[in-house]
């Protein structure tokens, strides 16, 4: 044996074995994607480019009522050998069930290793499925991602993760398996039931409140007419998609791996998973997100990091984004104390808990105690 790559302790038989893992995937705004003149779709086969069969797509269900058509037209005039599989999306269907049936779908087309990676289209339901499924295919194998709501546009775009909830936690199971390709097309948006896309607008807020000043500015403005005209115009819709997904791409390149428990994009992510699974099916994740925003936002102000009239801002503008600023579960000092609990179990040991110093900056701390959780309680009953 020559030249090892790593120490290797031959007396004790011991072998450390260290190798790096990089990753390099692209998210690209592309519009008119249903086009059958526009390539973006044609996924080229990876790997060696074997001609390597069917690919398989699957459609959010109201993706398949809406645009299946237009979907099926596509890959017919692209010549393109796909099967289809529909499934019904909501936090609800995220389980166990829907990976099953697209790996044995996967199973029956006889899908490669790398050549051809199926395309998922829909929500944020429907790719992280899709995600985990082929995480798990064959030990893994690459996928395309559509996200059609604004949520999985603007937030799942970027992301490495995939997952489906167990146990009455959201997103218990789950690998860091990043689409190898994300196209997003804000056209899609068009069809989008109001509710979802203020939903969206929750983490539109986020990605404000943590990187950018600018973007709180413009959805203080133009939030409620972007919602209107379901940023299907206008430089200021390109704007804002533009900082919350670069933003968000900023935050999470250093540590996609989150080697480092501390991540402003947590905001919002602290007290709100638990509360979101309790709620079901009566909060969106952006809506308890947004919950959770002003929440913390309401620590900060009493621990005087932030002034009271940016926290006044912060739920004015929330409250025109037609999002929730108060919620019974938020209400509840011991489920946000339970929630704060798993919280820290997440952040392995520490809460290391992302709190506003100003609309565009966090800093973490790691001692709230239960009386300040009660104390906000206090301050969000009179947001009602
Ligand atoms: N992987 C990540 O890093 C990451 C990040 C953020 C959120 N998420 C996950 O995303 C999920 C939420 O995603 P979501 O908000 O997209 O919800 P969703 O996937 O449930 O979609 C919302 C609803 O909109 C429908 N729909 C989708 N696109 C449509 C369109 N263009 N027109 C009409 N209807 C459409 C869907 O069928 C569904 O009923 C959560 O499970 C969350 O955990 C994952
Ligand atoms: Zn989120």
């Amino acid at each position: 044996v020559t030249g090892p790559a790593t120490p290797i302790d031959r007396e004790l038989n011991r072998w450390t074995i260290q190798s790096s893992f990089s990753v390099r995937y692209e998210v690209e705004e592309t519009p008119d994607l249903l086009n059958p003149n526009n390539p973006k779709l044609r996924v080229p086969p990876l790997g060696d480019g074997t001609d390597s069969g069917t690919r398989l797509v699957v459609l959010d269900h109201s993706i398949d009522a809406l645009y299946g058509p237009r979907i099926r037209r596509y890959f017919s005039m692209n010549g393109a050998d796909v099967d289809y599989l529909a499934l019904p999306c909501a936090e609800e269907f995220k389980s166990i069930d829907p990976v099953l049936k697209i790996v044995t779908r996967l199973n029956e087309i006889g899908t490669y290793r790398l050549s051809n990676p199926p395309i998922a289209i829909g929500g944020g339901v429907l790719t992280d499925v899709v995600g985990l499924a082929t995480s798990l295919y064959r030990r893994g194998i690459p996928y395309v991602r559509v996200p059609t709501t604004l949520l999985s546009q603007i937030d799942v775009s970027v992301a490495a993760k995939t997952g489906i909830n167990f146990g009455g936690y959201r997103n218990r199971i789950g690998t860091y398996s990043p689409a190898a390709k994300t196209l997003i097309d804000r056209s899609f948006l068009a069809t989008l039931p109001d509710r979802h896309l203020r939903n969206g607008m929750g983490e539109v807020l986020k990605m404000a409140l943590i990187s950018s000043a600018r973007l709180f500015d413009l959805l203080d403005e133009f939030g409620a007419e972007l919602v209107e005209s379901r940023f299907q115009a206008g430089e200021t819709a390109a704007e804002v998609i533009a900082l919350a997904v670069g933003g968000m791409a900023m935050e999470l390149e250093p540590n996609l791996w989150e080697k480092d428990l501390c991540r402003a994009v947590d905001y919002g992510h602290s007290f709100s998973p638990l509360v979101e699974m309790r709620a079901l099916p009566d909060l969106l994740h952006g809506e308890a997100v947004a919950l959770d925003c002003v929440f913390s936002a309401i620590l900060a102000a009493r621990r005087r990091l932030i002034q009271e009239s940016t926290l006044d801002r912060i739920v004015a503008v929330t409250r025109r984004l037609g999002l929730p600023v108060v919620h019974d579960l938020f209400l509840d000092t011991d489920l946000l104390a339970e929630a704060l609990a798993d919280c820290v179990r997440h952040r392995n040991g520490n809460q290391n808990l992302p709190l506003l110093t100003e609309i565009g900056r966090v800093r973490f701390v790691n001692d709230l105690t239960r009386n300040e959780i009660a104390a906000a309680v206090d301050v969000m009953k009179t947001y009602r």
